[in-house]
């Protein structure tokens, strides 16, 4: 894409994404401002729509127990009315008095630097477009059934609030260095997918986990996919697909561990990581720590050092 302009100003052009995947970002960018953020037009959603926005709420609430970390499950229902799409303003003073975030409408992905410009403001864009009834089962890239159930309930936590906020400026940084692919796996690795280890066993935290009706499942019971243990080097070798379940997953102990971990100057882990082949998705190492795959039901699990 040699005509996308990368410095974070709206020129109705679609962003680029660094995952491997097989389709262009889809949304209406003509209509954002120059920040890449745009009114959420609530009243064009149509009862359909609406009631989509409620099955899907459903479906994903029913199985946060055992699967979803409880920081995430006290906090959803701050979304309101689990049977509308919500009012971003409405979410967003709520959230504004809890931690100093606040939500924006947006077309779809953003272009990187927007985006880091925006998370270091502490304000979280929202894509406003509701998936299609066919997508139900899966949806390739975020929409807003996504962003705000995915991501919103964690921005509640002050933690992990302050990781994102961090994330950004770091993305503003990595920019300058062109380092954005790499940081975008850690995105991709926490944001998203991130597991965390708690007292009762593995549970999501990723977004992109807790708004999937399959992937939630799959991440913490299915023996198939490696979950290694949180080792920032090895996570930012690690390239991703954008458009299947994770081959492997990284898990944390705790925020504060994430928060401190990525607290250290990146520009020579860029650096290195740059020195060293990249490791596809599904690469398997020697010596490294694995995490057995929760057991279903059960409210403990067991941790296997590889
Ligand atoms: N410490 C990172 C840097 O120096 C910034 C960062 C913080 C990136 C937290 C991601 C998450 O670039
Ligand atoms: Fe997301």
């Amino acid at each position: 894409m040699s005509t996308d302009r990368r410095d974070g100003v709206n020129r109705g052009l679609a962003p680029r994404t660094y995952g491997q995947g097989e389709r262009p970002p889809r949304g209406d960018y003509a209509r954002a401002r120059q920040d890449f953020t745009c009114e959420q037009r609530w009243q064009d959603y149509t009862p359909a729509e609406h009631a989509l926005y409620e099955r899907l709420y459903a479906r994903q609430l029913a199985q946060l127990q055992g699967l979803a970390c409880p920081e995430f499950i006290d906090a959803v229902e701050q979304l309101g009315s689990p049977t509308h799409i919500p009012r971003l303003d409405t979410v967003s003073s709520r959230l504004e008095r809890t931690s100093g975030w606040r939500l924006v409408g947006a077309p779809g992905l953003i272009p990187e630097e927007a985006f880091f410009a925006l998370l270091a403001q502490r304000r979280f864009p929202v894509t406003d477009w509701m998936r299609r009834p066919e997508e139900f089962d899966y949806v390739v890239e975020p929409d807003i059934f996504h962003d705000l159930f995915g991501h919103v309930p964690l921005l509640f936590n002050p933690t992990f609030a302050d990781y994102m906020q961090a994330y950004g400026m770091g993305g503003l940084k990595a920019a300058r260095l062109g380092a954005c692919e790499l940081l975008a796996r850690l995105y991709w690795y926490t944001v998203e997918f991130g597991l965390i280890n708690t007292p009762a066993g593995l549970r999501a935290y990723g977004a992109g986990l807790l708004s999937s009706a399959g992937e939630l499942h799959h991440a913490i019971v299915d023996p198939a996919p490696q979950r290694l243990a949180f080792q920032l080097e090895r996570l930012m070798r690690t390239r991703y697909r954008i458009d299947r379940y994770q081959a492997s997953y990284f898990v944390i102990d705790s925020f504060q561990q994430l928060f401190e971990a990525t607290a250290l100057d990146f520009a020579p882990l860029y650096e290195r990581v740059r020195s060293l082949p990249a490791l596809e998705a599904d690469s398997i190492l020697p010596d490294e720590r694995h995490y057995a795959a929760a057991r279903r039901c059960l409210s403990t699990s067991v941790i296997t050092p590889g």
